[in-house]
């Protein structure tokens, strides 16, 4: 159990671990300092079955929206409570609930703390929230303690102090804290999976994934992410985004099951895209004209693991451009790569050198849970992956079984934003990620081929 000790041990070694010297650059398979014997992970923790679920939600903007109306449509959920700062958006989402057949969840709409209210009074089982990255952290630390689990939107916390939290808690009061990282269920990611787990593309020693979205209109947008996510660009040069690309390659890579997140250094470029944006929508001398920001247009991070593998990591969302998430995969009998979808097997591609057709590999490797889960997401969000995570983690509840994505998961991967942000202020120095799984990434089992 991390107690305030075992916290000033690990500040310590935050301290003391946070820039690596050169001397690391080889392989590296020891815990860190301060961090053996430490004890307290729970990593594949489960808990007693658990059904009905009984969820409330906190923040139903445009994705808390979402979330709610997957739950309307999975079996063995009850939504008994219903928050947000804005009271219209909370009859809205009242109203989905009774039209769905259910009783009319409790409203809590007093202002941005009232969240922990709900969960001091509520019975609940489950606390999700889609609100913004700020309160995601304040959010489930309330929901733990009082008893309920936890699940948020992405990042799960903006700063490594912030993932020591979730994990500290969860790790406390015995309770999940899943983050919500949808892009792990989409179909090429899960067919990837299915080919690594099956073995189909060799050892993997290196992934390459991103979240590159012009996202300058919804940024300067006078509604939804438009009134809270640019100004994290005024506040932090980094990878403010970094799990919608990382979750999927993290998982063929068995990080916190098998091997672990080590260093990773990380660099930006200029940054303009959002000051042009605004000149040319709203006019020099606009008040969005005259804002500051310290973001890097493109953020580039390169991540080693304990095992020495590596992974290239990109963030841009300021600029024109298409969408891409990357998701390169590659191992010692060949590479899987999104956008456009293509493989190379040895032995099994026909042409040296050529890419060969990703849909060649459906019939055989499509993901057992994509097959069996798919058609009921059909046209809901984001290509039905979202209803793919949602259904997930109420099967895991109702069945009492480990999640697909721990607290553990939640800490590592949105580690990288407070990492990468330290690099980026010195000139891409190493700095270190740090076990949150303290040793037991060596003896965790991988994460399976789901079949439910
Ligand atoms: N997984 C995905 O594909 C995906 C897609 C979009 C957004 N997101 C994530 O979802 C989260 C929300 O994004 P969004 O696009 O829905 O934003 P949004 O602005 O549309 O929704 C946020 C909601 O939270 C409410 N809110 C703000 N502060 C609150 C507080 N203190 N208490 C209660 N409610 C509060 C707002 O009124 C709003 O309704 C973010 O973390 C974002 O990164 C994830």
């Amino acid at each position: 159990m991390a107690d305030d000790h075992n916290a000033k041990d690990r500040r310590e070694f935050l301290k003391t671990g946070a820039v690596i010297g050169a001397t690391l650059a080889g392989l590296d398979l020891t815990l860190p300092a301060g961090a053996a014997g430490r004890g307290g992970a729970r990593s594949q923790f489960r808990v007693i079955p658990i059904d009905p679920v009984r969820v409330g939600f906190v923040g139903v903007g445009g994705m808390g929206s979402a979330h709610v109306q997957n739950y309307l449509n999975i079996d063995g959920v009850q939504i008994k409570a219903i928050c947000d700062i804005v009271p219209s958006k909370v009859e809205r989402a009242q109203k989905w609930v009774e039209a769905a057949g259910q009783p009319r969840p409790a409203g809590y709409s007093k202002g941005p703390t009232d969240f922990e209210r709900m969960c001091a009074t509520e019975d609940l089982d489950l606390v999700m929230t889609a609100t913004p990255w700020e309160w995601h952290v304040p959010v489930c630390v309330s929901a733990m303690k009082n008893g309920k689990h936890a699940a948020t939107e992405v990042p799960a916390a903006m700063s490594i102090e912030d993932c020591w939290k979730l994990v500290e808690t969860a790790e406390k009061y015995g309770k999940h804290c899943q983050m919500m990282e949808n892009c792990c269920y989409d179909r090429i990611e899960l067919m990837t999976l299915n080919l690594v787990r099956q073995g189909v593309l060799g050892d993997i020693l290196h992934a390459e994934a991103g979240y590159l979205h012009d996202l300058r209109g919804v940024k300067f947008s006078s509604e939804g992410e438009g009134l809270w996510r640019r100004a994290w660009a005024q506040k932090l040069n980094g990878n403010l985004y970094p799990t919608h690309g990382l979750g999927p390659v993290a998982q063929c890579m068995n990080i916190n099951r098998g091997d672990a997140f080590d260093f990773l250094v990380s660099l930006s470029s200029p940054t303009r895209g959002l000051h042009e944006y605004a000149v040319e929508k709203f006019g020099a001398d606009s008040a969005q004209a005259k804002e500051r920001y310290v973001l890097g247009d493109v953020n580039t991070s390169l991540i080693r693991t304990k095992l020495g593998k590596t992974i290239i990591l990109i963030h841009d969302t300021n600029l024109p451009r298409p969408y891409n998430r990357i998701n390169l995969v590659q191992g010692t009998r060949g590479l899987a790569h999104k956008w456009p979808d293509r493989i190379y097997i040895e032995g099994k591609s026909p042409t040296l050198h050529q890419w060969d057709d990703f849909e060649k590999f459906a019939a055989e490797f499509e993901h057992p849970l994509w097959k069996a889960i798919a058609a009921k997401g059909e046209g809901r969000g984001h290509g039905g992956m979202d209803y793919i995570e949602d259904y997930r983690l109420i099967w895991s509840l109702r069945k009492g079984e480990p999640l697909d994505q721990d607290v553990y998961d939640a800490a590592a991967w949105s580690a990288v934003v407070g990492a990468s942000c330290q690099s980026v202020s010195r000139k891409g120095a190493p700095v270190a990620i740090p076990d949150f799984t303290r040793g037991k990434w060596m003896t965790n089992s991988p994460l399976g081929i789901i079949t439910a």
